[in-house]
């Protein structure tokens, strides 16, 4: 009797820890495409979580966000209050150079009435002169340091390039402001950027920056009849 063959053994069952290995959920094949997506979406992830670096730069744009303080009494578009009339071209009548009238925004009308000066802006203006303190007895209040105003030198170029710029009327473009624009109230004014940092102050700036083309004029931070 030929003898029977042996059936072979019954294959080993698995451990349990290979069933659970094969058994359990595999990552589906779409995934690995998301997740090769992790470092771009991380990306951009901190591009928007990180601090705004482009800030509101150059002098409009600083001086637009001062003149709220101005506002409330030169009125919102510069039709004035309690303060003059800026827009329509009023307040470029007073200061057809802008050293002068950055002159008196730093001082304010009280110290033009303390030095005795009749007149401040120019003396043969359009429509008349302007005397200190000759607006239903209003004053301008100072804005430089020297006379106890919270403004930086920066901050008043800006403040004062939106009121001829984007309130007084004067057009960047043509041909009587594009030279005042460029140099002082441009994103790329060297002028702004050396009173940012600290280079030049209003005294110190017209000897600075004699080299220019059209070199500006003195400023300075006392009241002084305007040139
Ligand atoms: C409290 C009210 C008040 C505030 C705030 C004020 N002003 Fe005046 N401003 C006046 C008055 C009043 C005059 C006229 C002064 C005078 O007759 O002596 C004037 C005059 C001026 C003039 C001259 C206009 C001209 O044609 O004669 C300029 C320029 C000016 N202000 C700019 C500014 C700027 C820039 C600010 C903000 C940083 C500002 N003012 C904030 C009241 C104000």
């Amino acid at each position: 009797m030929a003898a029977e063959v042996a059936p072979p053994p019954p294959p080993k069952p698995d451990p349990a820890y290979v069933v659970a290995a094969k058994t359990r959920k595999k990552i589906p094949f779409w995934a690995m495409a998301t997740l090769s997506l992790l470092p771009v979406w991380a990306f951009f992830y901190l591009l928007a979580v990180s601090p705004q670096e482009r800030e509101a730069t150059g002098p409009m744009a600083i001086g637009e966000g001062v003149y709220g303080a101005c506002a409330s009494c030169h009125g919102a578009a510069g039709q004035g209050g309690a303060g003059r009339v800026l827009h329509e071209g009023e307040v470029l009548k007073t200061f057809p150079h802008i050293e002068d009238m950055l002159n008196y925004v730093y001082t304010g009308s009280q110290p033009f009435v303390s030095e005795g000066l009749a007149v401040y802006g120019d003396p043969a203006r359009e429509g008349g002169a302007h005397a200190p303190l000759s607006y239903n007895g209003n004053a301008m209040p100072s804005q430089g340091e020297t006379w106890g105003g919270g403004l930086t030198n920066y901050e008043i170029l800006g403040v004062v390039c939106h009121e001829r710029y984007a309130i007084g009327g004067a057009d960047p473009k043509s041909e009587q402001w594009a030279a005042e624009y460029a140099t002082w109230c441009s994103e790329d004014s060297e002028i702004f950027a050396a009173l940012q940092s600290g280079a030049v102050n209003f005294d110190t700036l017209a000897e600075t920056f004699s080299m220019l083309e059209t070199p500006p004029r003195d400023i300075g931070t006392q009241p002084r009849a305007s040139k």
